[in-house]
């Protein structure tokens, strides 16, 4: 492939990261996450998101009990990190909602993971670690941050300082996922 952009340098130095040192995220640096995340493109520009930010060190141990698995072992090393970011997903707008009706497909979802995507991109931009987190216990997490009862926290996202090594990244064969004019 050609000489990397600076741009896929960042994709590639993306990671999740399990691993954390102790040492708070500045508030300029997570305030800038945050704005990436926030000009993320939604369907319909419909923005269908809000951003808890968990710095409170008590609640966010509590959150990070609610991650890990308790049959299967999973999220083991998310106290370590000092900020958890959970994203609620939000009722569409009138547009994206017929869409997603007429279309049958869930804008809604896709808009949270742009959106997620972002926040992690500009943290890597900032020498921040980040993991994504889909398994948690939403209804603990729901109660812990008084989101309403119509309402889903979809991810979780960790940030922090990376104490972990980059790693290579496993991906499937470009040949196995890009096809030209036909399936
Ligand atoms: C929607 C979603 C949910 C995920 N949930 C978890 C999770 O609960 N725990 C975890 O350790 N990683 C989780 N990940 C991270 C993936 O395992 C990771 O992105 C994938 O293995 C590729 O590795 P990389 O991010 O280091 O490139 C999740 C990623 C996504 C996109």
């Amino acid at each position: 492939m050609e000489e990397k952009t600076d741009f896929l340098k960042l994709v590639n130095d993306r990671q999740s990261d399990r691993k954390y040192h102790d040492k708070p995220v500045e508030q300029e640096k997570l305030a800038r996450c945050l704005e990436a995340a926030r000009l993320a493109p939604s369907a319909c520009n419909s923005q269908p998101w809000t951003f808890i930010v968990v710095n409170d060190k008590e609640l966010k141990n509590r959150i990070a009990e609610h991650t890990t698995g308790k049959l299967v072992p999973i999220n083991n090393f998310t106290k370590q990190a000092p900020v958890h970011i959970v994203i609620v997903m939000e009722n569409p707008n009138i547009t994206s909602k017929f869409g997603e009706i007429v279309k049958d497909k869930k804008y809604t979802l896709m808009d949270v993971g742009i959106a997620a995507s972002q926040f992690c991109l500009q943290a890597a931009s900032e020498g921040l670690g980040t993991c994504m987190i889909g398994w948690f216990d939403e209804k603990k997490v729901k109660d812990l941050l008084s989101i309403p009862k119509d309402k889903r926290p979809m991810l979780i996202i960790t940030l922090g300082y990376p104490a972990g090594k980059k790693r290579k990244k496993i991906r499937k064969k470009p040949e196995e996922v890009i096809r030209y004019n036909s399936y």
